[in-house]
């Protein structure tokens, strides 16, 4: 709101200024006016454009002053998951999480909550016994109930939805759902119970279903049919997330348009919620990797070549182009962090690379990708 209002306040004294230069023969239509130059400014009210964090970032002051100078949504990287917030069962631990949120209450940012319910980062206790052995359904169903409850209540207010359940979406042929530690013990309703238990902990609160590669048709289905049994069973699922962890060729913009179209068709919005460029060979991970493979893995070390960085802003550009192509659905985009830098793609799916996937260098200096994505939100047909 208050960035629309501070991009109509340049408009105002722009348009001012022509008039007194030219007696105010002609009135300044936008296509005169200045671009914004942060991504808040130019996404305005009708979009939030997010960007996944550490809470030790915040103490990072030219870090700092980007993160609130450009965008209005910020999720925490890893504060928000249940490793973090009750790694002791019934140990809550909400301190770096806060610093996130007050954060965000200073620069007026958005925040969202990732993630109540995950087969990563969680704390064996919840689902499993000493031994490993799924826990009885009622035991796991209510350490569910109580980590969901307890932290939803704890952020009521602060935080504008929730990725209630991330990624239990099998990627394989015909099986459905993941076959998971929660899943294991409570059985297939694990993920509806989860969405009731977000509910009733706060009715106002947004909750999303969050996931990789549901832009992909397989996937993509099997993620309608989870939207539909939620929605048989009388649970809201306001958007669902495309995380958007993709390459600069993979997947095609045509196919995450499809998917976004897709999931609209569903009633729900749909959020773009980790994005990331990644710009190296997607190596398969660990002991599997042949000496070949390792040796072309990490070509930019030495920095990104401009011929890559030009395509990755193309990337940029044409995916932000599908994005906008639909104002009220495609509500948020989130990159999964700020500057190359701090990227999980660093350490993922291979330790200690030297990756390029966002949009701004690790001297914080803007890249093509920057430029791409700007461009589009400037543009008055943007959104
Ligand atoms: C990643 C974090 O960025 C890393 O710091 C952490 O070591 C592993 O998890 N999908 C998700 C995110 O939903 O939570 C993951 O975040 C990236 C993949």
């Amino acid at each position: 709101m208050i960035d629309q209002l501070d991009r109509k306040i340049v408009r105002w004294c722009c348009a001012a200024i022509v008039c007194a230069f030219s007696t105010c023969a002609i009135a300044a239509d936008s296509t005169t006016l200045p671009a914004a130059t942060t991504l808040r400014a130019a996404a305005g009210d009708r979009l939030l454009i997010g960007t996944a964090i550490m809470a030790s970032h915040l103490r990072e002051p030219a870090h700092a002053r980007l993160l609130a100078g450009q965008f209005n949504a910020i999720t925490g990287g890893n504060e928000f998951k249940p490793d973090a917030l009750q790694k002791i069962n019934g140990k809550f631990t909400f301190e770096r999480a806060d610093e996130i949120v007050s954060f965000a209450r200073e620069n007026r940012m958005q925040v969202i909550g990732h993630t109540l319910v995950w087969h990563n980062q969680s704390p064996k206790w919840l689902y499993e016994d000493a031994a490993g052995k799924p826990l009885a359904r009622e035991t796991a169903l209510e350490n569910m109930r109580r980590h969901i409850t307890t932290v939803v209540t704890h952020f009521k207010g602060k935080v504008k939805g929730w990725d209630v359940v991330n990624e239990a979406i099998s990627d394989g042929g015909n099986d459905y759902l993941r076959d998971t530690p929660a899943r294991r013990a409570i059985g297939d309703d694990y993920v509806e119970k989860a969405f009731e238990f977000a509910r009733n902990a706060d009715p106002d609160v947004e909750l999303y279903y969050n996931d990789y590669n549901i832009e992909l048709p397989g996937k993509r289905e099997k993620c309608v049919r989870l939207l539909r049994e939620l929605k048989a069973k009388g649970l809201r699922v306001d958007a669902v997330g495309i995380q958007g962890h993709w390459q600069l060729k993979h997947p095609a913009a045509q196919v995450i348009e499809d998917a976004i179209r897709a999931f609209a068709a569903e009633g729900v919005k749909v959020h773009v919620t980790e994005l990331d460029i990644d710009v190296l060979p997607r190596t398969r991970q660990g002991a599997e990797i042949t000496d070949t493979e390792k040796e072309g893995a990490n070509p930019y070390v030495a920095g990104l070549p401009a011929d890559i960085a030009g395509a990755q802003g193309d990337r940029y550009r044409s995916l932000f182009e599908v994005f906008v192509k639909f104002p009220g659905v495609v509500t948020r985009i989130t990159f999964w962090g700020s500057h190359d830098g701090n990227t999980w793609l660093n350490d993922w799916p291979v330790r200690g690379r030297t990756n390029h996937p966002l949009l701004w260098d690790r001297q914080l200096q803007p890249k093509p990708a920057f430029d791409g994505v700007i461009d589009v939100l400037n543009k008055p047909s943007g959104g």
